[in-house]
């Protein structure tokens, strides 16, 4: 494979340093070189800097016309349920008539209308449906991503979604609680079963598990037990919490250590001082407090109080029923306080600490993956700036262009 120049550049911005998360104020540091240049080698990362400073180049390169673009690290989107059958328009105009989220789902829709509709498809439809979602993901900028099964909440369903995740070049997770499915009476016989007839398999797999602590799903009784089940067997463990109560989400994921507590949207002021002193990485997905009307989790307490915070679409066909994270980053930024440099890094650098591969992505720095987004924008703020997004122009993925607008 040649060298890849994407030379002319407007700039190019990245998070600053080698280490990860970051917290406090490196977390609104920016490193930005003006007038500047990439340089790709065998997939990596060779050297960024200004092209005054360009030493020639001998071996066989091929260049990219940067004029007009900046670069950023190709976004990073640590938290999705891209993997998915059918969708819920239905319900999404009950909501709108004035239904809620969480009387759906006690009523036999939500998340089990999905698992319906999932295990309905079979495997193959499942790929098709994943991998249309993943080319979506691609064009708003995302070159890593996570994906979550639950959605099947039987053996083979699970299996073939986590299957399906791993095949289309995701980091698949685990998400064997997130909802109780019918055929069980309750959520201490569901995870009797999932425990011992998917977790084995699961764990091949999957990365991480993860589970939805929330009432009607599953108490922290029950989580502290799947996710103890879970860490013995090898994996890393997330978890969705305080998205409508705060049910103690939080001091569990401190207590097992976590990599992440994901949603927040209920958080109060003793949760934020408890993430801030931990190493539990706050995801925020203000997609999904937009699109359900919630309130914004605090991510401007957590930034202040020195919390790790990631940001990520929660893409879903019930609660986020969308791919962009750069209206993720628009929504942190105008909703919930952040600033545009904390948005960058909550969706570069921090998400792939939560994905364990923040020494491989998230950063435009030489050993880096090359994995670069072009946003057609005279400054990189734009990410959040212009709402209406469409400003990525072109991807490139291990030092290769994977998708051009
Ligand atoms: O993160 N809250 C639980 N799980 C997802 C929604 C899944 C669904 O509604 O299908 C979430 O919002
Ligand atoms: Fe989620």
């Amino acid at each position: 494979m040649p060298a890849l120049l994407i030379r002319d550049l407007v700039q190019v911005a990245s998070p600053p340093g080698a280490g990860a998360p970051l917290r406090g104020s490196d977390l609104r540091r920016v490193d930005v070189v003006e007038d500047a240049y990439v340089l790709c080698r065998d997939g990596r990362v060779a050297a960024v800097g200004r092209m005054a400073e360009l030493e020639p180049l001998d071996d066989e390169v091929a260049e990219l016309d940067g004029r007009g673009l900046v670069a950023l690290p190709g976004l990073v989107d640590c938290h999705t349920h891209a993997c998915f059958a059918g969708d819920r328009v239905d319900e999404f105009d009950l909501r709108a008539s004035g239904a809620s989220y969480e009387e759906l789902h006690a009523a036999g829709g939500g998340i089990v209308s999905t698992v319906r509709a999932t295990r309905a498809a079979g495997e193959d439809a499942l790929r098709t449906a994943l991998e249309r979602r993943r080319g979506a993901m691609r064009s708003h900028g995302t070159t890593t991503w996570e994906a979550k099964s639950g959605y099947g909440l039987d053996r083979e369903t699970e299996l073939a979604q986590l299957r399906a995740v791993a095949a289309a070049g995701g980091v698949a997770t685990w998400l064997g609680a997130h909802a109780v499915p019918p055929e069980f009476a309750g959520a201490d016989a569901y995870l009797d079963f999932a425990l011992a007839e998917v977790l084995p398999q699961a764990a091949e797999i999957a990365e991480a598990a993860d589970v939805f602590l929330e009432r009607g799903a599953f108490d922290a009784a029950q989580a502290r037990r799947y996710l103890g089940a879970c860490r013995d067997a090898g994996l890393a463990l997330r978890l969705h919490a305080d998205q409508f109560t705060e049910a103690g989400g939080i001091e569990l994921a401190i207590e097992l250590g976590a990599r992440s507590v994901d949603h927040l949207e209920a958080t109060g002021p003793g949760g934020v001082r408890a993430l801030a002193a931990s190493d539990v990485t706050a995801v925020l997905l203000p997609i999904a407090a937009l699109v359900l009307g919630r309130p914004q989790a605090p991510a401007r307490a957590l930034a202040d109080a020195g919390a790790a915070v990631a940001l990520a679409t929660d893409l879903n066909p019930g609660s986020a029923f969308g791919e962009s994270l750069p209206l993720a980053c628009a929504l942190a930024c105008t909703q919930a306080g952040l600033a545009p440099g904390e948005a960058l890094a909550a969706c570069t650098v921090n998400a792939a600490h939560v994905l364990g591969r923040a020494d491989r992505v998230g950063r435009l720095a030489p050993g880096y993956d090359a994995d670069v987004v072009l946003l057609d924008a005279p400054d990189w703020r734009y990410l959040a700036y212009h709402v209406s997004g469409g400003d990525v122009a072109l991807v490139v993925e291990r030092g290769q262009v994977a998708w051009r607008r």
